[in-house]
């Protein structure tokens, strides 16, 4: 157990708007529960930045504090480097990279400030917890500057394929960026093994047992930490029931639902392509079904982002005037974000929701769909195979969202499966959620990195870290049994005759 604080820092934290990404929804959980000090960017621009982080007013449970950007730093750290050459590049677009000399010569100066501010903050018993692509050199750094703490990074984002990381003009230092951490977290087995693939395809890199990597002088693992929700808090925001309709569909149709931050990785077009197979298909009395896509903008600036809008308007545009009717609309965009007690109802609602991501780390939305169900009456989950969620939900209808087809049939089957299927693989997949849920994410990372005797830094020996691993690895196992038990089971029993089953097929 450790000792000291610990430090959090990510690009994003909250600002009292609703959130919207996976990281700042589960950060804030997890938190808000555990304490510790959580450092993100200033939401308004500076043309001086200071050397120092500014302490943020904060009642949720935790410190916070944040560090400033000028302008042209956000468009080239965040922007640039982050969102158009990292973010693509671990999503396997390639195609969208945008290299700019300035945008490194932003990311690695960024990078380089934040280290000499945490340097300052960090005592000699704290952990510093890093989060996601924004801050991989910030390791190496932070080594230059002396700071032996324990360093952990967790990409939330898919870790980038070998052939892709080829592609990076820095393709050697992010050998070195990784490298420099202590624990490198990533969301999927699937993560791992192309983390490993990479240094084991380097003239440099060993790897030296299950997870652990030589690299030069340094050792580190490399470890999958799917990360979870608070399901129990999910499920008690989406029994709010709402004062009036919040949707107002026709009574005969369906309710489809699609949640995602407007991003070309959430295969946003792909969907309504495979939701206008299945209109294609429906014969003119069927039943109805109205997919409702919430999809908050984000990184408004960069290219890639303004001409997946264009298509998805064109799209919804295309599909509701072939099939829409006087008194239905077959598809609604709604191109802004919705606070968590809106939306946890909205899914509650919901026959089927579809999460056909092209490539994603996790995707949180899959679990709070499932956390939000009625047990006696639960929607179907439709899940991209591309989705690091498909790693664990494995009894969600799982598709491949590049194919219109295998789509419609999957909404096809979800909208008239029947209700003892629907139960058994919401029991199954309610399961995963509530074991792995965000606390146990939280206390296995924090578990693992600051594992008992282990040392910093260079390369130790082997035995050493074997035995490392089999005590870490039996305490994890102790606190997953516990935690399970500890759990109350929802009761699956058969709902009483004539009550909660709206979302049956007629
Ligand atoms: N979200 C939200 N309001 C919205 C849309 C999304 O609060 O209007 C939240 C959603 O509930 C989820 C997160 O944003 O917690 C999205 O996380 P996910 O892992 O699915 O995707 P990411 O955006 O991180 O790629
Ligand atoms: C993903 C990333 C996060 C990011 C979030 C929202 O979840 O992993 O790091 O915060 O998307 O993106 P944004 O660029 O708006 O912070």
């Amino acid at each position: 157990m450790m000792a000291g604080r610990l430090i959090v820092l990510s690009n994003r934290i909250p600002t009292g708007e609703p959130p919207s990404g996976g990281l700042v929804v589960a950060l804030h959980e997890l938190l808000a529960e555990r304490g510790g000090l959580w450092v993100g960017a200033a939401s308004l621009f500076t043309e001086t930045p200071s050397e120092t982080f500014q302490p943020v007013e904060c009642d949720e449970g935790y410190e916070k504090a944040t560090f400033d950007l000028t302008e042209g730093e956000h468009a080239n750290f965040y922007l640039g480097y982050a969102n158009s050459v990292l973010w693509p590049l671990c999503h396997h677009r390639t195609d969208l990279l945008k290299v700019e000399r300035c945008y490194i010569e932003g990311y690695l100066a960024v990078n380089a400030r934040v280290a000499r501010m945490l340097a300052k903050v960090a005592g000699p018993e704290d952990q510093i917890w890093i989060h996601d692509y924004h801050f991989l050199p910030i390791a190496r750094e932070l080594r230059r500057l002396g700071v032996t703490v324990r360093l952990g990074l967790f990409l939330h984002i898919p870790f980038p394929a070998s052939c892709d990381i080829a592609a990076l003009t820095e393709r050697e230092e992010f050998h070195h960026w990784v490298a420099a951490f202590d624990l490198v977290g990533v969301q999927t087995e699937a993560d791992v093994a192309r983390c490993l693939e990479t240094y084991r395809g380097h003239p440099s890199g060993e790897l030296l047992f299950d997870g652990c990597v030589k690299f030069k002088d340094r050792v580190f693992d490399v470890r999958s930490f799917p990360i979870g929700i608070d399901g129990k808090a999910f499920a008690a925001a989406a029994e709010e029931t709402p004062s009036h309709d919040p949707v107002r569909i026709p009574a005969d149709a369906r309710l489809v639902l699609g949640v995602d931050r407007l991003d070309y990785s959430k295969g946003i077009p792909h969907r309504f392509r495979g939701f206008g197979a299945w209109l294609d298909r429906r014969i003119s009395d069927a039943p109805r079904a109205t997919l409702i896509q919430i999809t908050p903008p984000s990184r408004k600036t960069v290219p890639a982002y303004q001409e997946i809008t264009r298509e998805l308007e064109a799209l919804v545009g295309h599909l509701n005037g072939r099939y829409g009717e006087l008194d239905w609309t077959p598809i609604r965009l709604i191109e802004r974000s919705l606070p968590r007690e809106t939306l946890a109802p909205l899914y509650r609602l919901a026959s089927l929701a579809l999460v056909t991501p092209l490539a994603d780390g996790m995707n949180l939305v899959a679990k709070e769909f499932v956390a939000a169900q009625d047990p006696e009456d639960p929607g179907v989950l439709v899940l991209s195979r591309a989705a690091g969620a498909a790693e664990q939900m494995t009894e969600a209808l799982i598709v491949n969202p590049h194919d219109a087809e295998e789509v419609a049939d999957a909404i096809e089957r979800g909208l008239s499966m029947p209700l003892e299927e629907r139960k058994a693989r919401h029991t199954a997949l309610m399961e995963v959620v509530d074991t792995t849920d965000i606390f146990a994410w939280g206390s296995r990372f924090t578990d693992c990195l600051s594992a008992p005797g282990a040392k910093p830094g260079v390369a130790e020996p082997l035995q050493f870290l074997r035995e490392l691993r089999s005590q870490y690895e039996q305490s994890l196992g102790n606190k997953m049994t516990e935690r399970a038990a500890s759990r109350q089971k929802p009761n699956f029993g058969k709902a009483p005759p004539g009550t909660a089953r709206q979302k049956e097929q007629q």
